[in-house]
Formats: structure tokens, sequence, C-alpha cells
């Protein structure tokens, strides 16, 4: 969570923990999967109502080519109802092994009687080979699992035969054309010899903005995708490459005082406000380029927020801006999503928060902007009905 109060509790944001791997251990770092696990187990039945709006956005959209972003451990992702649908399925996330964890702690579900069902085995997947490469038909038609099913013990209900097939495509990328991750990569270099928290700063502010001229996509495809979801990613954005900054500085300098602390804060709000929001423009961009003419954006952010210390409601930090680039980037259809559904407010324990939820459509002509890539198509996708 972000853009809380004018004063920080000490180290909060300052590196709590010291690290000085690089980049990439960072974000494999062998916990993160493991927290991913441990939220999803947690949480999934509270994103109940984003996988509602994101099904309601694949009902109204009907795609061929769908690309969830920020994938994580699908959490907010309907998967089955997407692999239902017929459509082909890119999911992108950063964080490796994430969207594989997702995938295969979504795949078997057990009824009320225990027994256990493969998404990819439902008679409505006509090509289950497609997802599973250990798929071997069963001999009844009705069977909810196929031959190579082999229950893991314990829950949630998992088979230790699954193997990833062709389908979906999952990316261990970064969604923001690339800006994100090359801060990451190149800020440990960039705090070589500073002496003090201040000096880490700016040097760290120089790089944000430098940054800028580096520029990559996904291995998704220009023009290829008629809906991307980006569901509760942007307000995240600066989180993972400030805290990596933090920690690294840390490693370097040793925690600040609180006396520091106070007096970097403005440093620090910069800081976080240049990384948030160059990246949601970046984040636009790439969605741009992977649109299809006509193509829709399902996104969906943190807007408001409310702690019990502070009992006002304030705007989160960065997505009034993140409004703007946008609307900059792409038309607001506020009339296909349900208009409840579009402002939804989130209580957990004490603290609230007021989620936006709506669709982009694409600006004709401006798909394939940023530089193009030519990468095999996915494979042509069936279009039954949804099933919820
Ligand atoms: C709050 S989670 C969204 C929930 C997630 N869709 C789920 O269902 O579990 C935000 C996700 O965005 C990913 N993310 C944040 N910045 C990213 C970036 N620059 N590139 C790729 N993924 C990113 C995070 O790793 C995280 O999995």
């Amino acid at each position: 969570m972000r853009g809380e109060p004018d004063e920080i509790p000490q180290n909060q944001g300052f590196g709590g923990g010291i690290v000085s791997v690089g980049w990439n251990e960072y974000l494999g770092a062998s916990d993160t999967c493991a927290k991913y696990c441990e939220c999803h187990r947690r949480c999934k039945s509270s994103f109940e109502e984003h996988r509602r709006n994101i099904l309601h956005a694949v009902e109204a959209t009907k795609p061929k080519v769908v690309a969830c972003l920020g994938a994580g451990v699908l959490n907010d992702i309907p998967y089955e109802s997407m692999i239902r649908s017929g459509a082909s399925i890119h999911l992108v996330d950063w964080i490796p092994d994430s969207i594989d964890t997702g995938i295969d702690l979504s795949i078997i579900q057990n009824d009320e009687s225990g027994q256990p069902h493969c998404i990819y085995c439902h008679p409505t997947v006509t090509c289950p080979q497609a997802y599973c490469r250990n798929y071997r038909s069963s001999s009844t038609s009705a069977a909810a699992v196929c031959r190579s099913f082999v229950s893991i013990p314990g829950a949630p209900p998992r088979c230790a035969a699954y193997e990833r097939g062709d389908q979906p495509r999952v990316h261990y990328e970064d969604v923001t054309a690339g800006y994100g991750a090359e801060f990451g990569r190149e800020i440990l270099a960039e705090l070589h010899g500073v002496r003090s928290w201040r000096q880490a700063f700016v040097r760290a502010q120089a790089l944000a903005n430098r940054v800028d001229h580096h520029r990559t996509c996904t291995t998704i495809a220009d023009a290829s995708v008629q809906l991307v979801t980006s569901s509760m990613v942007i307000s995240q954005f600066d989180h993972e490459p400030y805290q990596y900054f933090s920690h690294c500085a840390a490693g370097r300098l040793g925690l600040p005082t609180a006396k520091e602390e106070k007096r970097l804060l403005p440093l620090m709000k910069l800081l976080r406000e240049t990384l948030l929001a160059k990246q949601v423009a970046r984040h636009c961009e790439e969605i741009k380029r992977i649109l299809a003419p006509g193509g829709y954006c399902y996104i969906s952010f943190e807007m408001f927020h409310v702690v019990p210390e502070k009992p006002q409601w304030f705007l989160v930090e960065g997505m009034a801006t993140a409004l703007d680039v946008i609307g900059r980037h792409f038309v607001f259809d506020f009339d296909i999503l349900p208009q409840d559904q579009q402002m939804r407010r989130f209580q957990t324990g004490d603290t609230a928060s007021l989620v936006f939820s709506f669709l982009l459509a694409h600006r004709s002509g401006s798909a394939g902007a940023s530089p193009a890539r030519s990468v095999e198509p996915c494979p042509p996708a069936r279009h039954p009905q949804v099933q919820g």
C-alpha cells in the first residue's frame, strides 16, 4: 500500500532488511514466491469481485487473444472462465515463477464431495493437450480429471502430472517497457561509493530520469491482443524498484537515523513519484503497442485509501497523475462494465480502499508505436460461450 501519511515510522521505506544482491536475484528471492502462495491461500476469495469484473470484460469484448499484465499468482484472474472462452492467453509478470505457481494452484478444484476436477479436462475445452503436455484422455467422457492425474496431498488440490503446454503463453517480463527493470539493474552500480543518503537519493533520481531513454518491450506481438488486463498493478509500480534502491542504499550506508529520515522525506517522495509516473506512462505505451485495433484494456487500481491512524480518505499518491497519463493514451469507456462495479469499496480490517475499474478503448491508428517485435503468432483461438 502506498501514498500514506507525511510522517513515516523510523526505517519504513529505507531498507528494513539490508541486501546487496543483484536485481534479478532480488526479484527472484526464494521467499517472494512463497509470499505469493501465502497471499493466494489467504486472499483468493477476497479477489472474487476483481475476477467477476474481468469476467464481465471478457464476456463483453469476446477477445480471441487476452493478455493479463501483472498476472502474479492469478488471484484476480478468472482463469477457468478465460480458458473456457477459448481465448488464447498471455500471462505476464516479472516475479520468476509467480505465474506458474498461480496456474498450478488454480487448475484442480475439489467439488462438494471432495472429488477433483481439472479445469483443462472440462468438456468445453476442445484442446486440453495445448494446456498440459501430460494430458491423456480418459476412457469415460464424463471424467473430471484425465488418466495422468496424480493428486498432491494437502490444500489447495494440485496435480503432480501437470506440465504446462503451449497455452497459456507465460512471460516473465517487465510490463513497463523495460523502465522498471532497467532502473533495478542499474541502481546498485549507481550507488557505488556513495557517502550519504542524500547523495544516494540524488543519484537514484538522476538514474530514474536517465532510464527514460532505455526501451524494450514484452514478447507479445504488436497489435495482437483484443483484451489487455492491468488489474491492481499500476499503484504498485514504484514498490519493487524503490524498495530495492532503499535496500541497496542501506547495504552501503546503514539505516538512517529518525532525524535523517525526516529530512530525506521530500527526496523519497520525489523519487517514488518519478518512478511511478514514468512506469505508468511506459505501461500505457506497452498496452497500446500490443492492443489490436478495436481492442480494450481493463484497468483497475486503488484510487482512495483510509487507515485507522488518520481516519480521513486520502488520494493514493500518484493516482491523479496516473489518470491523466492514462487519459492521454486511451479513451475512457464507462458504458461496457456494469456501473456499480466501476467503483468498489474494499474493507480489510480497519483499512478500506476505493478501487476504480473500467475499460479503456484503443485510439484507432495508435497501435505499434514502440519498437516492433516479430513473434510467432498465438495458435488460432476457439470461440465458444464464456461460462462463469
Ligand atoms: C498487486 S499484484 C496484482 C494481483 C495479481 N494480478 C494477482 O492476481 O495475484 C501486482 C502484480 O504486478 C506485478 N508487477 C509489478 N510491476 C511489474 C512490472 N514492472 N512488470 C511486470 N510485473 C509487474 C507484481 O509482481 C505483482 O504480481
